[in-house]
């Protein structure tokens, strides 16, 4: 019996396409992956020129190769390639064009290179390209929030906890909160692109080859800075597609976050903010809407970020080494994720290039002095009394104030000082919020001082290279 089923030939049908048509339909992802032909026939053209340079391939078989690639990339990119579920995946569609055009030459190919390899470097060239245009956008968005701080850095509003108006900030250092968080997201998809920029060709289906391939030749070739240590990992790790992911998702959640602030802002509740009429949608019963779906968007694609990178560690956990066809799953959550980053920059950067900030509206939710509480705390603990004491004192001049339905400002210094002994006259200018605002002077915080400081150094660091 044993004997018997180790002589059962490999399933010709299989081999030659001809599965069941439930097994094709669950098999076939060309929908998906063919949008990785360019990286495919890249990939393709530099393995089979180091085939030619190790000797393994004749040279002219190569030259061949290479310029019926150019061809079959070509019309890829013109949508003339017929997919077929039979074939599978893009590798498939590449190789039987390439047959198509360049006849029995197109089977030196594949020497000392499995698909398993050939996707882990098709991804990573991917990643790579996937981290330069994510970072490109995030740089543009970036560049609008500064140019538009350059503008405010005199328009003052509350800074907000607990969405509650807290201190006095400028709108500048408003903006440039984010534009710190995106300088994050930038560093983050920096690192990841440094990280995928190594190849896995060579690793074979999991276990190199008897071939003298020149690894480190291909991977200069494609411009990767090294080639991967351990084949058995080379064709089982996601891991450069599973920190795009993070990174993409981290971005789309900061987006989220001034995608919220638009919805906030332009509501007539807070009047910070209206759109231009080019980045704000009307409703299709209501004629005196104008909706900010530009941040709702914003706010909404952050969850299908976060469920993507989730998707792919989810399909990626418990898997045995080394591959496993549970991978092919990666396609989906990996090929949109760096595109909807760009995408949702993009438009958050022309709303906020575009907007009408309202700074006297902003002014206006200063209130009557209550964002300056501390500041008449801090001016007790000038004057030598410890901070709990101050901040309770300053509490009860508060609860009077709001008792005696009168602003914090305007009550006058004997009422404070009937609180506090140490209050003086001169208590009445930490009501001035400009005043407050110079005085804020360290390193981070919203000095006009500070926040010019900064501004100068964003716009050093985004000066566009040629510019
Ligand atoms: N389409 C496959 C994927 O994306 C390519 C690798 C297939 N390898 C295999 N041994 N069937 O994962």
């Amino acid at each position: 019996m044993r004997a018997k089923e180790k002589a059962k030939p490999v399933s010709r049908a299989a081999l030659a396409g001809e599965a069941d048509p439930r097994l094709v339909a669950l098999s076939v992802s060309i929908q998906d992956d063919g949008a990785l032909y360019a990286e495919d026939i890249r990939g393709s053209q530099a393995h089979v020129t180091m085939l030619a340079a190790q000797g393994i391939v004749p040279k002219a078989v190569a030259r061949r190769v290479v310029a019926a690639l150019d061809q079959v990339r070509a019309e890829f990119a013109a949508g003339k390639i017929r997919f077929d579920p039979a074939l599978e995946d893009v590798h498939t569609h590449v190789e039987r064009r390439l047959g198509e055009l360049v006849g029995k030459d197109a089977g030196y190919l594949h020497a000392g290179r499995s698909r398993n390899d050939q996707v882990a470097l098709d991804e990573r060239l991917f990643v790579v390209a996937a981290c330069e245009r994510a970072d490109a956008a995030l740089a543009r968005l970036q560049r609008a929030l500064v140019r538009r701080g350059r503008e405010h850095q005199a328009t003052i509003l509350p800074g907000y906890t607990h969405l509650q108006r807290a201190q006095p900030v400028s709108l500048a250092h408003h903006l440039l909160a984010h534009v710190e968080a995106f300088g994050r997201d930038r560093q983050r998809v920096s690192e990841v692109r440094a990280r995928a920029a190594i190849s896995p060709l060579g690793s074979g289906a999991l276990a190199g080859t008897t071939l003298p391939l020149d690894r480190e030749a291909t991977a200069r070739a494609l411009g990767l800075a090294g080639v991967t240590q351990n084949s058995l990992d080379a064709v089982s790790d996601r891991d450069s597609a599973i920190e795009l992911l993070f990174a993409c998702a981290l971005a789309a959640v900061h987006l989220s976050r001034i995608g919220e602030e638009i919805v906030l802002w332009t509501t007539k509740e807070f009047g910070f903010m209206t759109l231009s009429d080019a980045f704000a949608t009307g409703s299709s019963l209501m004629p005196q809407k104008k909706n900010p779906d530009v941040g709702e968007l914003a706010r909404g694609r952050a969850g299908r970020a976060i469920g993507d990178l989730v998707a792919l560690l989810a399909t990626v956990k418990n898997l045995p080494l080394s591959y496993n066809r549970d991978l092919q799953e990666d396609k989906r959550p990996l090929l949109g994720a760096a595109d909807a980053v760009v995408l949702t920059a993009d438009a958050i950067a022309g709303a906020i290039d575009t907007a009408t900030f309202h700074a006297a509206r902003m002014e206006e939710a200063l209130g009557g002095g209550e964002a300056l509480a501390t500041d008449a705390a801090e001016y007790l603990v000038e004057r030598g009394v410890p901070f709990r004491e101050a901040h309770e004192a300053v509490g009860k001049v508060a609860a009077f104030a709001t008792a005696h339905g009168r602003p914090l400002a305007k009550l006058d210094p004997a009422e404070w000082r009937s609180f506090h002994p140490r209050f003086e006259k001169d208590v009445l200018r930490c009501f001035d919020a400009r005043r407050s605002l110079r005085r804020r002077d360290l390193p981070g915080a919203p000095a006009p001082r500070q926040v010019a400081r900064q501004l100068a150094r964003w716009e050093k660091a985004l000066r566009e290279p040629g510019r």
